[in-house]
């Protein structure tokens, strides 16, 4: 039978994102439940811990008390729709309150829905403002996957799925003044930064830099913009990153958290000179939806929040403790982490390569406690908590980290285990019982060392047929077509392909007999989710069941030949297909 996370993912990998599905199916996450503070609830009622804020949206928590009554005030006022042409009140009064947030230096705000939206009206107004082509963005930036914003980051992999960009975007490398310095001209309309690049593996710039950016759009006559999508509200100190930074750019981009992780919301804030550029044309700019009434409620309370002395206190509190946390996990793990870079609550852990943050994510999850990897850099782990998580809570999630970073080395360093991590993975066992009795033994009971196997013990017969597999990847059914063949030497196992597996093979080998007049066991399994670039870190945590029920198995292994060997005379063979 099917659990109703495993008839989800199959639906979701079925009807909307595959990949995303087998990510989340392996990864052992539950069907979403109530949210409530940093935690969420899965459908059978467990509890789990946000480490990461899903890039900003949970800043606030899960159902955060003051948004919820921001929003029923504003359902019982019965104002919800926007008329566009009567001046909507809470709307103009978030305006203004995005003004003051800002000293009154970028005194306008047009209000959109989402964050890559914000992206392409800022740079609109930058070709408007300045008349000229040229965009200059950095490398890794990940500013949203409209055209605008993907051609801003200009990935060769989307080039190839989407291309051609649109034109005159000019990539440097982020942090590099003397690059940046080269490639801002009298052509260039703007410079578009994040002032913490999130998605590239939270890359905070050397001190300085954004202030020479703007030194350098000041001397050139181009505008500054920046994407403030995952660093505003608070997340990296003060209310806008760049306030820590000390600049003033000439447009800022705003969303996420604004909407307190429920309500679309977003915002682009430009200076006066910027805003002339609505005078020309002014229906260039506008969404149908953009600053709804609910929405621009909830915005308003979200900035409410953000900007209270306590909140922004307990934010320099949580960031120091998370700082110092993972400094000493780097000097715990040397063979696991490569580093850690962040600023304020917006944290990462780099890895050595994919497939531990695989096995660290799902690690953390089978914990209760989530988390994510960055999108362009998934040997990234995020530590980026809600801002509202209490210091309890904060400490119990680092210290699951701690703990599952502990299991993962013992893992990684077993000798007994395969070396690999993932797909293929070999394992070379030796048995005190000679080939042949293991040979006849595996022939009549194919099953017995697949990680897979529902029953290790089923025997030929049943592997004849189609057999439903119970798959040890969490509590699940997962359930494929099997079929086993006899080797000279060993058996081989195939699934047939379903939405989970592109290909599954297994094989056990029996080699010749060593000096004890036992025999080497030469284990392999190969799979294939089909998940590209995603492969290797759904593989890890893959790698990781797949090693630890082979361990038990290969240990029952012996036991099992013990019996079988008092019972060699009685027992007949029957053969496979
Ligand atoms: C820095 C940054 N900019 C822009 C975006 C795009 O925002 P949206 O998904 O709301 O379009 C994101 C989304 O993750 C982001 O992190």
């Amino acid at each position: 039978m099917r659990t109703h996370r495993q008839v989800l993912a199959e639906s979701k990998a079925a009807h909307n994102h595959p990949t995303y599905s087998k990510m989340a199916f392996v990864m052992g996450c539950g069907v979403q439940g109530r949210g409530s503070g940093s935690s969420v609830l899965d459908e059978n009622g467990r509890s789990f811990l946000a480490l990461f804020d899903q890039y900003g949206n949970q800043s606030f928590g899960y159902s955060n008390e003051r948004l919820i009554a921001a929003l029923r005030d504003q359902l019982d006022l019965g104002v919800l729709n926007s008329t566009k042409i009567m001046f909507e009140e809470v709307q103009i009064r978030l305006t203004e309150r995005l003004s003051e947030l800002t000293d009154g230096r970028l005194p306008f705000a047009y209000l959109a829905n989402g964050g890559g939206e914000t992206i392409d009206n800022a740079l609109k107004l930058a070709r408007a403002t300045t008349g000229r082509p040229k965009f200059v963005s950095a490398r890794g930036c990940f500013h949203g996957k409209t055209f605008a914003t993907l051609s801003a980051s200009a990935r060769p992999e989307h080039e190839v799925l989407f291309g051609p960009f649109l034109e005159r975007f000019e990539l440097v490398d982020f942090g590099d003044v003397g690059q940046l310095a080269a490639a801002v001209d009298g052509e260039t309309a703007a410079v578009l930064l994040e002032p913490v690049q999130a998605e590239a593996g939270v890359i905070v710039p050397p001190p300085g830099y954004l202030r020479e950016a703007r030194r350098l759009c000041d001397e050139n006559g181009a505008l500054l913009i920046l994407d403030e999508m995952q660093t505003a509200f608070g997340r990296c100190g003060a209310f806008f990153a760049h306030q820590r930074f000390g600049v003033v750019p000439d447009i800022v981009c705003i969303g996420k958290a604004f909407g307190g992780g429920m309500l679309p919301i977003s915002a682009v804030l430009g200076t006066e000179a910027v805003w002339e550029t609505l005078r020309a044309l002014p229906s260039t700019f506008g969404s149908s939806l953009g600053g709804n009434p609910l929405s621009c409620r909830i915005g308003l309370e979200s900035i409410a929040i953000a900007t209270e002395e306590e909140f922004l206190t307990g934010v320099g509190e949580k960031a120091r403790v998370i700082g110092d946390r993972l400094a000493r996990i780097v000097e715990r793990f040397p063979e696991l982490v490569a580093a850690h870079r962040g600023m304020g609550m917006m944290h990462g852990l780099e890895f050595h390569d994919d497939s531990i943050a695989g096995l660290v994510l799902g690690g953390l999850l089978a914990a209760g406690v989530t988390s994510t990897y960055s999108l362009y850099n998934t040997r990234v782990l995020r530590i980026q908590p809600p801002m509202v998580i209490s210091e309890a809570d904060l400490e119990r999630g680092l210290e699951t980290l701690e703990a599952v970073l502990t299991e993962a080395a013992a893992h990684r360093g077993r000798r007994d285990r395969p070396q690999a991590v993932t797909s293929p993975l070999t394992l070379r066992v030796r048995s005190s019982h000679p080939a042949r009795q293991v040979l006849d033994l595996l022939h009549g009971r194919p099953y017995l060392l697949d990680p897979f196997a529902a029953d290790p013990e089923a025997d030929a017969t049943a592997a004849s047929a189609e057999v439903e597999f119970r798959g040890t990847l969490g509590d699940d059914h997962v359930v494929w077509a099997d079929r086993a063949r006899r080797l000279e030497d060993g058996v081989a196992l195939r699934a047939d392909p379903c939405w989970l597996w592109a290909s599954l093979e297994r094989s056990v080998r029996v080699r010749q007999p060593v000096e004890d007049d036992g025999c080497e066991l030469e284990i392999r399994i190969e799979w294939d989710t089909g998940s590209g670039g995603y492969e290797s870190m759904i593989g890890g945590r893959i790698g990781f069941f797949v090693t630890r029920r082979l361990t038990d198995l290969v240990a029952s292994l012996e036991r099992t030949l013990e019996k079988e060997g008092r019972n060699e005379a009685s027992r007949t063979r029957r053969p496979l297909p």
